[in-house]
């Protein structure tokens, strides 16, 4: 019915270790809620008696059609929520017409998901310390044809997030008496992992030191040894030179940030606090939405993710000034409970639920969404723009 009856579903199908990771926030996760909290307080304004026979939702963005102001969010590890996760996902975005973004940090690799989809979809990049490793992902991304990049720039180094430490998280999992007691409860899980060919990082792994699987280190203490603090805007210049097509710098929360990124040659930003798993403490994307949107001014395209759970959501989201909304969580407990139905049908679920409240606003096309239809400002009191 409901994104949240798929949360349920997901629980009930993955290890604990991989639903534990995919739900937890940075350190106290104040932002990761209140992602989802300050969303909610966003109130709407109902119309009535407008004439909705005739509704569109379509949308370009970076140039392309999308069926819905719609795309999936890169998350590391989806092959760990279900076998073969990145191909069953980016086959149900394409499917319903939207699109899906690969994270560099997939269990499936970027050449396995070209090989298994019709059409390109995007890549996410993280800059690791091995900048020759970068030049060659970028150079893969562009082989396979992933039609645009997403370079994330809010971790340069891992927001600590206290679940994956305690469960000592890696890939493949380390065989602890909890794994294997959690493991064999999800019989279907672990038929298909087994069956499946894909079960490590197979875009870094064997790419970098460590040899496979990272010479057995956990997931945070691999990253805190390949992420790199000295990330600046000249690293986004020199990505721009080398990258041909569109590029989104995924991260941005602050105004000053967007006017910088203004200049870069980007075409486009994600408004992101990573679904509250970096800077603990920082505000919810919502609430940093209408100042970046302000300062983009409408020169790039602005996309927004974090504690987008409901079609409703996608909707403030437009309304507050952005021009798509991508979902992490929400496709991966898709993902969890179902496999390529289960996206299908969070997808799905997400689109019904902003159509009808585009009938009870008075709003017939989703580009028509702006400031207007919000009905009370948010707390914190900041001004809607569009
Ligand atoms: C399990 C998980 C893994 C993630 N891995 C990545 C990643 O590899 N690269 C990245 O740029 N963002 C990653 N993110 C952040 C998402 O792209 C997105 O910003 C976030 O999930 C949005 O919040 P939501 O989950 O509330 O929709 C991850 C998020 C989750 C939940």
């Amino acid at each position: 019915m409901c994104i949240e009856d798929l949360r349920r579903m997901a629980r009930r199908n993955v290890p604990g270790v991989f639903f534990e990771y995919m739900e937890a926030g940075s350190y106290s996760e104040a932002t990761r809620d209140a992602n989802v909290e300050d969303m909610r307080a966003i109130k709407l304004r109902q119309r009535v008696l407008v004439d909705m026979s005739h509704r569109s939702l379509k949308t370009t963005v970076l140039g392309e059609e999308l069926s819905a102001p719609l795309a999936i969010a890169p998350t590391g590890l989806s092959g760990m929520q279900h076998a073969d996760g990145e191909i069953l996902a980016c086959r149900a975005a394409h499917a319903a017409g939207i699109q899906y973004t690969l994270s560099t940090m997939s269990i499936c690799s970027i050449e396995d998901v070209a090989e298994a989809v019709q059409k390109p979809f995007w890549f996410q990049l993280y800059v690791m310390r091995d900048r020759g490793f970068v030049a060659d992902l970028i150079k893969r991304a562009e082989i396979a044809g992933c039609s645009a990049l997403f370079l994330t720039v809010d971790l340069p180094v891992n927001g600590q997030r206290h679940v994956d430490m305690r469960n000592g998280l890696s890939v493949p999992p380390r065989l602890t008496a909890r794994t294997v007691f959690d493991v064999l409860r999800r019989p279907a899980w672990a038929w298909r992992i087994l069956n499946g060919k894909r079960r490590t990082f197979a875009n870094v792994d064997g790419h970098l030191p460590g040899g496979p699987g990272f010479g057995g280190t956990t997931l945070a203490e691999w990253t805190h040894s390949q992420f790199d603090v000295t990330v600046s805007w000249k690293d986004v210049a020199w990505i721009r030179s080398i990258w041909p097509r569109k590029l989104v710098l995924k991260g941005i929360l602050d105004p000053e940030d967007a006017r910088e990124a203004l200049k870069t040659g980007a075409d486009g930003v994600v408004v992101s606090n990573h679904g509250g798993r970096q800077l603990d403490g920082a505000p919810s994307t919502i609430h940093a939405l209408p100042k970046v949107a302000d300062a983009i001014g409408g020169q790039k395209e602005v996309l927004i993710d974090s504690g987008i759970r409901t079609g409703q959501d996608i909707f403030r989201a437009l309304a507050l000034g952005a021009n798509a909304a991508m979902i992490g969580r929400a496709a991966l407990y898709g993902l969890g409970a179902g496999g390529q139905a289960g996206v299908a049908r969070a997808l799905d679920i997400l689109r019904g639920e902003l159509d009808t409240t585009m009938i009870l606003t008075g709003i017939d096309d989703v580009r028509k969404i702006d400031h207007r239809a919000i009905a009370s400002e948010p707390p914190g009191g900041y001004a809607a723009r569009n």
